[in-house]
């Protein structure tokens, strides 16, 4: 791609630049079956990559470029947006769209010789919301007032609502099949080549069946890779504030825990120690915080792993849900060699059903398998075979089309009740709410007696030192109108509290 620069000259980030723009002679093929946005994504970033486009260089107004490509202004604005939350482009606001500043390294090759592009299409609408279905009963004198809790605890997904016929017709399909005499450890082929069109075409990464083991989830997953990877005293990295089940697994198979700090953008690269064996990780959605880890600091992240050989995990949780822009390729699709990638069907369909998947490697691949085999470690053939039929009729697809559309309804609810409060809430089916430490025990205690039954607070994700202070939310797992109610008794008792510390206005 050659570039043109049309002089004249503005300041960006405090630096004089010459204000020139480039003029891309970018060409999108209208005949693909791949949207617009995404071609103009995938231009640029590839133009980004490949250093035809450099750090600092300015990019064409949205209105510009769309005159010059003939297409639709939206089109640009949502190809610059995706590109924006990604990371590679900056200065978006006041004088102009720039591309960031970047690391960048060659593009790794894909190992199993699909083309995947590099991003991911846009979110889908389509179907109807699922209607609201009653609380979860009460137990036994857990709340003061009303028989029912309205339950904003965060990692459970809605599962009241479902398409029964696909759900009867995967299992009756899975039912004529004879259960096997032995399982395969990779997982029934069948499913695993679905899993690898889904994973190209939803995370833009190049993977075969062959790449992929089917999971009962990232739980087991994670302590497969644990029991191939971790002798014990090896130190294991997990984020701090992070996922609990991760450092449980670490340590059970006698690792040493090292907490890595995070941000808002997610996992801290500068100081991640040298001598980390594993270091566990949420770039598509941080958990708790909700940061979204931006492709230079990616970039960093597999640079520290390839000197220092420690082994990525990328819990790929959260993914599926995103409400601003379209979720960004995995991080594994940046090198397939460095980053174990980790799946799960726990909240895109319900934990119950016990599927997940781990893409590894080829060597460490056969490692973790010839693992799983010396631990008689299995995924159910029955249900591998059941959700093989729902993603090959497109049921899944249905499914998470549907779900997006309900939970970011949710979403929006929490936010508009909870406003400036609310943190992390661009994906998953949770928020985060930083609040005074001294004020959670008697906010939780009230809010229970109420009715509202909110158990998850920072505090109890920090390993070690406990430095922030906060309110998990999730809304998964109560309908829209109790969400509002919920999240309306939670403002409720935030206010005066807040109030009484002199903190925030609300
Ligand atoms: C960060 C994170 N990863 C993964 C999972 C799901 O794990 P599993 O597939 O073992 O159910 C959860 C569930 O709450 C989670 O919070």
């Amino acid at each position: 791609m050659d570039i043109e620069h049309t002089s004249t000259s503005c300041r960006f980030r405090g630096t004089t630049l010459p204000r020139t723009y480039v003029d891309l002679p970018v060409s999108l093929d209208r005949g693909a079956p791949v949207a617009l946005t995404v071609q103009l994504g995938d231009r640029l970033r590839t133009a980004m990559r490949d250093g035809t486009l450099k750090s600092g260089e300015r990019l064409p107004s949205t209105r510009a470029l769309a005159r010059q490509l003939s297409i639709s202004r939206t089109v640009v604005t949502e190809a610059y947006q995706q590109l924006y939350a990604e990371g590679w482009l900056d200065g978006r606001h006041g004088s102009g769209t720039y591309v960031a500043d970047l690391v960048i390294h060659a593009p790794v090759t894909a190992r199993s010789g699909s083309a995947v592009s590099g991003s991911v299409p846009a979110l889908a609408g389509g179907g109807s919301a699922p209607s609201g279905g009653p609380a979860v009963p009460l137990p036994a004198g857990a709340c003061g007032r009303g028989e029912r809790v309205i339950d904003l605890r965060p990692g459970h997904p809605w599962v009241r609502d479902y398409d029964q016929a696909a759900w009867r017709r995967a299992w009756r399909k899975a039912a004529d099949l004879p259960p096997g005499d032995r399982s395969d450890p990779y997982g029934v082929p069948r499913l695993r080549e679905a899993l690898a069109e889904h994973l190209r075409r939803t995370r833009a990464i190049a993977v075969g069946p062959e790449d992929i083991m089917v999971t009962r989830g990232t739980g087991n997953g994670l302590d497969l890779v644990a029991a191939t990877l971790l002798s014990a005293g090896d130190r294991a990295g997990v984020e701090d504030p992070g996922y609990r089940v991760a450092r449980n697994v670490f340590a059970a198979r006698g690792a040493e825990i090292v907490p890595c700090p995070v941000d808002e953008d997610g996992v801290v690269v500068d100081g991640l120690p040298d001598d980390l064996r594993v270091l566990y990780t949420t770039p598509a959605h941080q958990y708790p915080l909700g940061g979204r880890l931006p492709i230079s600091r990616r970039e960093r992240l597999l640079d520290w792993a390839r000197r220092t050989g420690a082994i990525i995990v990328e819990d790929d949780y959260d993914a599926e849900f995103r409400y601003d822009v379209a979720p960004l390729p995995a991080l594994h699709g940046l090198d397939p060699d460095r980053v174990v990638l980790l799946g799960t069907l726990s909240k895109s369909l319900a934990p119950d059903i016990g599927v997940g998947w781990l893409v590894a490697a080829p060597d460490l691949l056969t490692a973790i398998v010839a693992t799983r085999q010396d631990l008689s470690d299995r995924t159910s053939g029955p249900a591998q075979q059941a959700v093989a039929v729902m993603m090959e009729r497109g049921d899944l697809d249905r499914h998470l089309r549907r779900m997006r559309l309900e939970y970011a309804r949710r979403r929006a609810a929490v936010v508009d009740v909870l406003g400036p409060l609310v943190t992390g809430d661009t994906a998953g089916l949770h928020v985060m709410v930083e609040l005074p430490g001294e004020i959670i025990p008697s906010l939780l205690e009230e809010a229970r007696e109420r009715g509202v039954l909110l158990d998850s607070t920072l505090d109890r994700h920090h390993h070690g030192e406990v430095r922030r202070h906060g309110l998990v939310i999730g809304y998964g797992s109560a309908s829209l109108a109790e969400v509002r109610q919920g999240v309306a008794v939670v403002a409720e008792l935030i206010g005066p509290r807040l109030a009484d510390e002199s903190r925030v206005a609300f």
